[in-house]
């Protein structure tokens, strides 16, 4: 693209983004804590799903030392219902990370925003444009669907070339200030105009340039992988139960799923004699389909210290996963 199609392309993006951009608390207020909360909150998650829990979390851990300190049980639980809980304990590890490294603050230089437990090209390009003003590209599903219509890209999104070739449009197309709003203006465009069933192409301020637009191929544009296949899983868990407290158990770092999680124990977990059917649920985790069957059971030996007898009352404290909480009888 020429350097001037460049400019009018920014320039009409930019004011497209002064005029229509959403009210979020995280733009209320800028700063790399709040940026980073949001970011995080934001992969996998829809910005109407995320509000709520961002508020709250931002007053239950108000800055990174506060994040920091807490248990991870606690953050686990401010995180219940949002799920890939891996980032809820991703952002507690790395807020440890800027006390010990950085003094408790955010640091500010790739490299470093890089090393952080979670952050990815993404992330860190996200946190270093929006709240450190600085000259930072970046590239996320939103983005992709844009660029690929915009300029044709007929890749499919998920391959190797096709990243590298959004990298570096991304890179080409930024401009030398306001690097922060043109991202989340792309971003934006892609949330809410550029959607991907019937984009609304009459409101777009980019239409005219749009390849996609003119040729008509937005319903077949961005080329999409095919979805994974489902994966058929069974797990047989046991409610073992003694005077009206409930044996739960601490998934460690080794499991496949729901690592650092309390749950019920798997039979696999604990010695104990399965007695009759209580009930079957069904969650699904990304690709998995998984059936679990929860039986009555009896300890058969002492139970291993990563269990504990927990009261009736107190499970909806622990238990964060909505799988859990199906589980009960
Ligand atoms: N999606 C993820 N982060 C975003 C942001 N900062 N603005 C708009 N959409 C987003």
């Amino acid at each position: 693209m020429s350097p001037a199609r460049t400019a009018a392309l920014r320039r009409a993006l930019l004011r497209w983004y002064d005029a229509r951009r959403r009210a979020l608390p995280w733009r209320e207020r800028v700063t790399p804590y709040r940026t980073w909360v949001s970011e995080i909150m934001l992969q996998q998650t829809t910005v109407a799903a995320v509000v709520p829990y961002y508020l709250r979390f931002l007053e239950r851990f108000p800055d990174v030392r506060a994040l920091a300190a807490a248990p991870e049980d606690d953050v686990l639980k401010a995180w219940a219902g949002l799920g890939y809980y891996s980032r809820a304990r991703n952002l507690r590890r790395a807020a440890q990370a800027i006390v010990a490294e950085h003094g408790g603050k955010f640091p500010s230089d790739y490299d470093s925003v890089l090393a952080l437990p979670g952050i990815g090209r993404y992330t860190a390009g996200a946190i270093l444009s929006i709240a450190f003003g600085q000259r930072q590209p970046l590239v996320d599903g939103n983005v992709m669907r844009v660029f690929s219509r915009l300029f044709k890209v007929e890749e499919d999104v998920k391959k190797a070339k096709a990243a590298a070739a959004f990298w570096e449009l991304a890179a080409r197309l930024l401009p030398r200030r306001r690097c922060g709003d043109w991202n989340q203006a792309l971003m934006e465009l892609g949330a809410t105009v550029c959607v991907p069933e019937a984009p609304s192409c009459g409101l777009c301020p980019l239409a005219k340039t749009c390849a996609a637009n003119r040729l008509g191929l937005q319903d077949r544009l961005p080329v999409m992988p095919p979805r994974r296949a489902w994966v058929d899983l069974r797990w047989s868990c046991l409610w073992i139960e003694d005077a009206g407290r409930v044996l739960l158990w601490k998934r460690d770092d080794k499991e496949r799923f729901l690592r650092g999680h309390w749950g019920l124990p798997e039979s696999r977990h604990v010695k104990a004699r399965p007695g009759r059917l209580l009930k079957t649920a069904r969650h699904t985790i990304t690709h998995h389909r998984i059936v679990i069957d929860v039986r009555e059971a009896a300890l058969a030996a002492q139970a291993p210290p990563q269990a504990e007898w927990v009261s009736r009352a107190q499970l909806g404290e622990r238990l964060v996963s909505s799988l859990w909480t199906k589980c009960l009888p």
